[in-house]
């Protein structure tokens, strides 16, 4: 059930960068466990990340404030066991890398325990340092800023970043500063998607919009949120590919063909 029945290449960290280079938009979605990483696997994901969005559609808190070290590698670990193809990106969860050393030990254990292949720090400024720290200790890298959940409070709330010119400037900064400390590819959540185009045409790195547009050089979604689950407002970026799909497996490779093809997002799926 969960083995690796695949005749797909095992994807690398470069391969994602050539990619970028080709022309061909990365599809990647979370997963917690090894079921569904095999289902992304199977509907041609390029990228699982294991993000600490599992503390609010796994765990069912309010923010991903709560999760700890120990929940993010238990579910890493869970993910990779499946020996999946593609390339599996574990989040670092809030204060797991306030400073250079605990950042090192902890996506060491991502790496060692989870079995993942590259972790994701949230933010710019400090971060910067601590990716140069982790890429020379040969730690892949991806960057997250825009809406950076684990900021919530500092930021007032979920909501959309980099709308001023400063705030798009000194993003603008923050994404060149980060390509600059070795960071292998960057998720741009929650900002309008001209800047969103600006950055990815700056960057050699791939970007990997979630709420950001469709000329990111990829799309994320969170696994729950692509199949429809869950009650309340929903952002407007989230689209249920299960509604369509028909089935889960429909669902996801409808979302990794939507990806390819550029037509998720749409207009009005993005922040104008
Ligand atoms: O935790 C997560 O799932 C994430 C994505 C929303 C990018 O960071």
């Amino acid at each position: 059930m969960y083995g690796n029945t695949s005749d797909r290449k095992r994807l690398t960290v470069p391969d994602l960068v050539a990619m970028k280079r080709d022309g061909e938009r990365i599809a990647m979605m979370t997963a917690y466990d090894a079921s569904f990483a095999d289902a992304l696997d199977a509907a041609g994901m390029d990228a699982i990340l294991v993000g600490d969005s599992l503390g609010m559609v796994v765990q069912g808190h309010s923010t991903t404030l709560p999760v700890t070290m120990d929940d993010i590698v238990y579910h890493c670990s869970h993910v990779a066991r499946g020996e999946v193809n593609p390339v599996l990106i574990g989040d670092l969860p809030f204060l797991a890398f306030r400073d250079e050393a605990s950042a090192l030990v902890n996506a060491g254990r991502l790496l060692a325990e989870g079995g993942m292949a590259m972790v994701k720090l949230e933010g710019g400024g400090p971060v910067v340092a601590m990716t140069a720290r982790l890429v020379a200790a040969g730690i892949p890298v991806c960057g997250h800023l825009g809406l950076t959940p684990q900021s919530v409070h500092g930021l007032g709330g979920f909501r959309v970043q980099g709308r001023e010119k400063a705030a798009a400037e000194a993003l603008l900064a923050d994404a060149r500063a980060l390509e600059a400390a070795g960071a292998s590819l960057l998720v741009l959540e929650a900002i309008p998607d001209a800047l969103a185009e600006r950055v990815s045409g700056a960057l050699a790195i791939p970007t990997i919009g979630i709420g950001a547009g469709a000329a990111c050089d990829g799309q994320v979604l969170v696994l729950q949120d692509a199949l429809g689950l869950g009650d309340g407002p929903r952002p407007r970026f989230v689209r249920d590919f299960l509604a369509d799909g028909g089935s889960i497996r429909g669902a996801l490779e409808a979302y990794v063909a939507a990806v390819k093809d550029g037509s998720y997002p749409a207009a009005s799926e993005s922040y104008g």
